[in-house]
């Protein structure tokens, strides 16, 4: 794992204050470790687990962002407003934005630019449906969401790509290891070719149905840097597993 190793959590919809006891759990268990570790809670969340995280090794970052600085946006949040809340980090281009907002390439990758420039990580996602899948359309689907969706001048420092692959999303459907392999392997190769050299430090995330019990395989497959988890992120006992074998995996 060349790439720093993330273990970062996107809670979607869910949580309410009361939730912040699974953050205490989570942070009673977590040493320094040998990956990065973050949460991304709903967007009423990001100040209050921010300050219960400060000090610690826990990241807190936002779910979503608008592509402008400020404006007239009525209920929308832009990346300096998060990175103000205490954010590090913003996802852009979550398959469920791009389903339910139609999100396009050229908006996240505009999203990806605020981020940046707010001083926020940006987590890139990408991913193919069931039907790309099945008409052997992946790698022309996910590379080409790549090339669109990440900014050719963005920072490798302030990018991570998530490959979720939309049939995996929640459905405890998992892709196989090869199958992220191959997928993972063709993203290094195209970010390098997009973005320059620097694409070789970029955490290669992958999400879908990443679970305690298949944590450790996933994270021993070429070109993982770390996972993007959505339902075993809510429990620490689950997160928390999945963390130790990201840092298991970062040492092996
Ligand atoms: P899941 O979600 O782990 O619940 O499949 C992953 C994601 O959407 O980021």
């Amino acid at each position: 794992m060349p790439a720093r190793p993330l273990a970062a959590g996107n809670w979607k919809m869910n949580g309410l204050g009361a939730d912040l006891a699974e953050v205490e759990t989570l942070l009673s268990g977590l040493a320094a470790s040998a990956c990065d570790v973050m949460i991304c809670p709903p967007a009423t969340l990001i100040h209050r687990m921010a300050e219960l995280a400060r000090g610690t090794a826990l990241g807190v970052g936002a779910q979503d962002c608008h592509a402008a600085q400020s404006g007239a946006h009525t209920g929308d949040l832009s990346a300096p407003i998060l990175a103000d809340a205490g954010a590090g980090a913003v996802i852009v281009g979550h398959s469920e934005r791009r389903q339910d907002h139609g999100e396009t390439d050229a908006l996240v990758a505009a999203k990806a630019s605020a981020a940046m420039g707010a001083g926020l990580r940006a987590i890139v996602c990408i991913g193919e449906t069931l039907e790309e899948r099945e008409a052997g359309q992946t790698i022309e689907v996910v590379s080409g969401q790549l090339r669109g969706s990440v900014p050719p001048d963005a920072d490798p420092a302030q990018l991570v790509v998530a490959y979720e692959p939309v049939w995996a999303i929640g459905t405890g459907k998992v892709a196989t290891t090869d199958q992220i392999a191959e997928v993972h392997g063709m993203l290094r190769t195209v970010l390098t070719e997009h973005i320059g050299a620097g694409a070789a430090d970029v955490p290669l995330l992958y999400g879908g149905s990443v679970k305690p019990g298949n944590a450790a395989e996933i994270f021993a497959t070429a070109d993982v840097d770390g996972a993007l988890v959505g339902g075993a992120s809510l429990k620490a006992s689950d997160f928390g597993a999945i963390v130790a074998a990201l840092g298991s995996a970062a040492q092996a």
